[in-house]
């Protein structure tokens, strides 16, 4: 395919101008997908790569270049053995750093940071489909390119995922739960009103015929995976975090119904109990385990099951909670489990636990994902390790490795890029300044005009 270099710039500008603009909402912004989407994306791109981060071999290397053809990688290697095709655009990252697109396990795209507590009660399931669609943007920019929305009410997470995969918005590959799955007042129903009410969150259900269904209903309207409330919570309220929520046979139900229809199952576990019997029942990731113990460890260790321990969100809850709305109670919960976690997390790192990485934003702002890397690396991770995490790690969770997660031949080309050295300062990995996801751009302040001009050779 031949493409006017011109044309290719002024569009790209266009967009870049558009995008960068940062008073425009995320819900602008959405609308200006059309542009990439009609840009014709050059059939060879090359990306020279000053340092290219080998997640998989947890090595650093300098100098590279990257042969992508359409969505995916066709070459990687030396610059100087590396053959160019030709006609091939070329995208000269020679400055940054260049890293595989960062994948995030635990988001809800359709919640904002400043509606919490009494103020959600006011959001529509339409309303925060809205909201979800400027999300996607600002998680997309900042260098998340696949995200796992564990919880959503009224399937808006299916209709966001499937609105993204036909070009219609700009946002990450998302991977959605529909509702979660829960208890008769738990974490996973919805406990604001009196009773009079009548109140009950889409995802409740007790006795393991009634959350057999529950899955099957999921499935039935789009869920690529399930979550289930596996202990009380902090957000939510009147409920105990070291309190389990469902029995073993509930939460055996329901990863046998889920996983005979080839879904796989995230659970909601503070307690050391709800933990433990979540491993138990097969569950393929405990998101936040705070409490989790030197037993629960063991267990997640033996049946590798990963851990997604959201160990930022704590700042932010104990920071700006209260001026969001969230509950006192919640604030009091939150005192509780914050620091455990973090002490957790390094023992559960020290044993060998695989760890994937969750953030939950959405309870804090999104595009902030990134802010955990710091939080990582402070509790015992080295910064490759924490790269790994939100890499490798995410992308066998999410059972995509042989798609995503690493620069690797034949894998989708979602890459990234920073200025400076990741490995020395995590933090730079806030100041995403290059992203493409399937062979598309979606972010190229990194790059100087001049430089990006497609080459013919
Ligand atoms: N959504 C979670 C809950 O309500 C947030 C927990 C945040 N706290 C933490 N330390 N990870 O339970």
């Amino acid at each position: 395919m031949r493409i006017d270099p011109s044309r290719f710039m002024t569009i790209s500008l266009l967009a870049t101008i558009l995008v960068s603009s940062g008073a425009a909402t995320g819900v602008a912004l959405a609308q200006e997908q059309a542009v990439p989407e009609r840009d014709p994306v050059p059939a060879i791109t090359v990306i020279r790569a000053g340092t290219l981060l080998d997640v998989e071999g947890g090595r650093a290397l300098r100098d590279q270049v990257l042969v992508i053809e359409g969505d995916r990688i066709i070459a990687v290697g030396p610059a100087r053995s590396t053959r160019i095709p030709e006609g091939a655009t070329e995208i000269d990252l020679s400055d940054a750093t260049v890293l595989p697109g960062l994948m995030d396990g635990h988001v809800h795209l359709t919640s904002r940071h400043d509606q919490h507590g009494y103020r959600s009660l006011g959001v529509s399931i339409p309303r925060a489909a809205l909201s979800g669609a400027a999300n996607a943007v600002r998680t997309l920019r900042a260098g998340f390119t696949t995200v796992r929305n564990v919880g959503a009410g009224g399937y808006a997470d299916v209709a966001l995922r499937d609105a993204i995969d036909d070009g219609e918005l700009i946002g990450p590959r998302m991977l959605v739960s529909g509702p979660s799955i829960g208890i008769t007042g738990g974490h996973c129903d919805n406990n604001l009103l009196p009773a009079e009410f009548g109140v009950t969150a889409g995802g409740v259900a007790d006795g393991p015929w009634a959350v057999r269904q529950k899955v099957r209903e999921n499935a039935k309207y789009g869920a690529n995976l399930i979550k289930f409330c596996g202990t009380g919570g902090v957000l939510s309220k009147g409920t105990q975090i070291g309190a389990r929520q469902f029995t073993l046979e509930e939460m055996q139900a329901i990863v046998d119904e889920a996983h005979t229809l080839g879904m796989r199952v995230a659970v909601h576990a503070h307690g050391t109990d709800g933990i433990k019997t979540a491993i138990m029942a097969g569950a393929d990731s405990i998101e936040h385990a705070s409490l989790i113990d030197d037993e629960g460890i063991r267990l997640a260790r033996e049946r590798g099951t990963f851990l997604s321990m959201d160990i930022y969100v704590s700042d932010f809850i104990l920071g700006s909670g209260e001026a969001m709305g969230i509950l006192p109670e919640s604030l009091e919960k939150e005192r509780i489990v914050g620091t455990a976690q973090r002490e957790n997390f390094r023992k559960a790192l020290q044993a060998g636990v695989r760890m994937s990485f969750g953030s939950d934003a959405g309870v804090y702002p999104h595009g902030d994902n990134a802010r955990q890397f710091a939080r990582m690396v402070e509790w015992g991770m080295t910064p490759m390790q924490a790269i790994q995490s939100a890499t490798v790690n995410t992308a066998e969770l999410f059972g995509l490795r042989e798609d995503l997660g690493s620069l690797t031949v034949g894998r989708v080309a979602d890459i990234i890029a920073v200025s400076g050295d990741p490995l020395a300062d995590i933090t730079v990995l806030s100041e995403v300044g290059f992203v493409m996801k399937a062979g598309r751009m979606y972010r190229r302040d990194l790059l100087e005009p001049q430089r990006s001009a497609a080459v013919a050779r």
